[in-house]
């Protein structure tokens, strides 16, 4: 192939597809079917973030897509998973290694645990650099520095000779996102990065991935159980519910226009402060998704929320939902929903 028809061919893939992908992992109870049939489109520079409760598969996806879940615990995958036209759940190890880092990294969800606490916070993003680069020792230092200064850090020499410890928590976010850098990727998969930290350090964080991606082109994918953190930073948004994406669309589409139930109830579960002034709203307020997520051993007939939705019919225990087209004027925004109106 030659160098142009190369990049034409870069150009007319997204930077990554998710088609139908479906993982099951060993558990001492049986087999758990924890992702069915995953989509996911991300073309270059986007903002996309995936949003749901506790244990609707959130992580699970994005392991998926990086083929970092323990082998004892993953009983398999189906699908495809692409990177700019490149199937990649069928590359070997060694290639997924050339992958994580340079193409696509992971701020994981325990990011503190990514820092070494015995080794300097400097010497820590020159090994990544020097790991996955050809660049000597002095260069990756010069650009350990450079990326520590473009994190909003005044002193970046002095951090860079700190141990972890010696740092805050907002600092030491600034830091892991420094190294996710390290390698120039393409996207940076963010695993609810922001949650350990408090409010203020975490709208901080949110804008410092903003910049990043305006400033450097990086995709960013934020997994997050926060509608706040979803609306400040992403373009587009998956919701999931116990394995599945229930509504994906433009974010003002969704938070303004949900279409799926889950969905709704997950809006209706952000906390309106003004109860704390006003007893009649404190009911309202403090309103969560009655139920329990499904019991993933088990497979379902009907819906996976049918169990706790507010709208549910009798067809929703029996058949399942497609996702299909929520709304005619927005055609990205699509529901799982036997309910929602649209076309299939
Ligand atoms: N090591 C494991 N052993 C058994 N089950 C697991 C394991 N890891 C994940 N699961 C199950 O897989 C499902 C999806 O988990 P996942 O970690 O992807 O959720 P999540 O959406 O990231 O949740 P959280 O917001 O709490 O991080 C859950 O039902 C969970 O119980
Ligand atoms: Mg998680």
């Amino acid at each position: 192939m030659s160098a142009v028809s190369s990049v034409m061919e870069k150009k007319i893939h997204p930077l990554l597809k998710v088609e139908n992908l479906t993982t099951q992992i060993k558990t001492p109870d049986g087999i758990l079917t924890v992702l069915e049939n995953v989509n996911l489109t991300m073309k270059k520079g986007e903002m996309m973030a995936i949003v749901g409760e506790s244990g609707s598969g959130k992580s699970m996806t994005i392991h998926s897509i990086l083929q970092v879940i323990p082998k004892k615990l993953l009983n398999g995958y189906q699908g495809k998973v692409e990177v700019e036209g490149t199937e990649i759940l069928s590359l070997n190890e060694k290639a997924m290694k050339q992958i994580r880092g340079r193409k696509i990294s992971l701020i994981a969800q325990n990011a503190m645990t990514s820092l070494d606490p015995s080794y300097k916070v400097g010497s820590q993003i020159v090994e990544i650099i020097t790991s996955k680069t050809n660049l000597s020792k002095k260069n990756a230092k010069e650009k350990a520095l450079d990326l520590l200064q473009q994190m909003g850090i005044d002193e970046p020499l002095r951090i860079y000779q700190s141990y972890p410890h010696q740092l805050s928590g907002g600092l030491r976010q600034r830091v892991v996102i420094a190294m996710s850098l390290a390698c120039d990727p393409d996207l940076i998969i963010a695993d609810e990065p922001t949650s350990a930290l408090d409010p203020t350090v975490q709208l901080q964080v949110l804008d410092l991935l903003k910049k990043v991606n305006k400033e450097l082109g990086t995709a960013v994918l934020m997994i997050t159980h926060d509608f706040g953190v979803v609306a400040r930073i992403a373009e587009t948004v998956a919701v999931m519910y116990a394995g599945q994406i229930v509504e994906k669309g433009r974010t003002s589409e969704v938070i303004f226009n949900p279409k799926h139930p889950y969905t709704q109830s997950l809006l209706k579960c952000i906390p309106d402060l003004t109860w704390i002034f006003d007893e009649s709203k404190r009911k309202q307020a403090l309103w969560q998704i009655p139920g329990e997520p499904p019991n993933l051993l088990h497979a379902m007939e009907g819906c996976r929320f049918a169990d706790r939705c507010h709208a549910v019919e009798e067809r929703c225990h029996s058949t399942k939902p497609l996702l299909k087209k929520g709304s005619h004027t927005q055609p990205d925004h699509v529901v799982r929903c036997l309910l929602a109106e649209g076309e299939d």
